[in-house]
């Protein structure tokens, strides 16, 4: 690999190097990758062995397959066309990410993956909200055992899941509502991000909130989240 392709994948944005820093694995799917620099920086780093990428779309597929080959990783890096988790094989994966889209699009690509293809570790990157990711998660076997949140454009949730057998600890005494919308161990941190982030949904949410609204529901979990962060 000649040093300026070494020095174009060097480094990612924040969100995506949180997401590395939460892999370390044997074969890994990348789905909706776009780019591929995400399995770059997994291979070019030792964090993965193998990885798949996967792209639903013609031009970010053609991006992620020049971007492998002007990186000399065709060897390493498998890039396939198709539809979430459709391209892989049972058991294919130990590990799997999904970022950059929304929370829904991506508890959408779970729920549709076929029996058995789900790997152990999932890592996700939601643009918003990531409670239809921890919902799915409850649902699904899967344990939180690492959330972070990233400043950037706006703040980026990043959750690590390990499919784990029982309820998930993490929830354990804390208020459902506002653990599955701000993030049992974001909550525990109680870190400045996320007491801004609560602090904001507060005051956008009171002008809107009365009796049987969505906008009550969630005024009463960010109040009940200011508990838990501010005891
Ligand atoms: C906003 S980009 C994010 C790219 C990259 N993951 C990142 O975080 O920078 C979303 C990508 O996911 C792809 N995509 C969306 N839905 C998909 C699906 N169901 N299966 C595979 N790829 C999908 C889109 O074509 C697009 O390239």
């Amino acid at each position: 690999m000649t040093p300026q392709v070494l020095q174009r994948f060097a480094r990612l944005d924040e969100r995506l190097e949180a997401v590395l820093a939460l892999l370390h694995t044997g074969t890994h799917a990348d789905i909706g990758s776009d780019h591929a620099k995400l399995p770059l920086r997994l291979i070019q780093t030792g964090r993965a062995r193998r990885c798949i990428v996967v792209e639903l779309n013609p031009g970010p597929l053609a991006l992620a397959r020049r971007n492998v080959a002007r990186a000399g990783l065709d060897n390493q890096i498998d890039v396939r066309s198709g539809n979430g988790f459709s391209p892989l094989h049972p058991a294919e994966a130990d590990s799997a990410s999904i970022t950059g889209m929304g929370a829904g699009t991506i508890a959408g690509i779970l729920r549709r993956a076929e029996e058995g293809v789900l790997p152990p570790t999932l890592v996700l990157q939601p643009n918003d909200n990531p409670a239809p990711i921890r919902v799915w998660a409850r649902e699904s076997g899967y344990h939180l055992t690492d959330e972070r949140l990233i400043d950037g454009y706006w703040p980026y949730p990043v959750l690590r899941l390990l499919r784990h057998p029982g309820p998930d600890l993490a929830y354990q005494d804390l208020p459902l509502a506002a653990a599955l919308r701000y993030g049992p161990h974001l909550l525990r941190e109680a870190g400045p991000l996320l007491a801004a982030r609560i602090q904001a949904d507060v005051l956008r949410l009171t002008p809107l909130a009365a009796p049987g609204r969505t906008a009550q529901l969630e005024l009463d979990a960010a109040q009940d989240a200011l508990k838990v962060i501010e005891p």
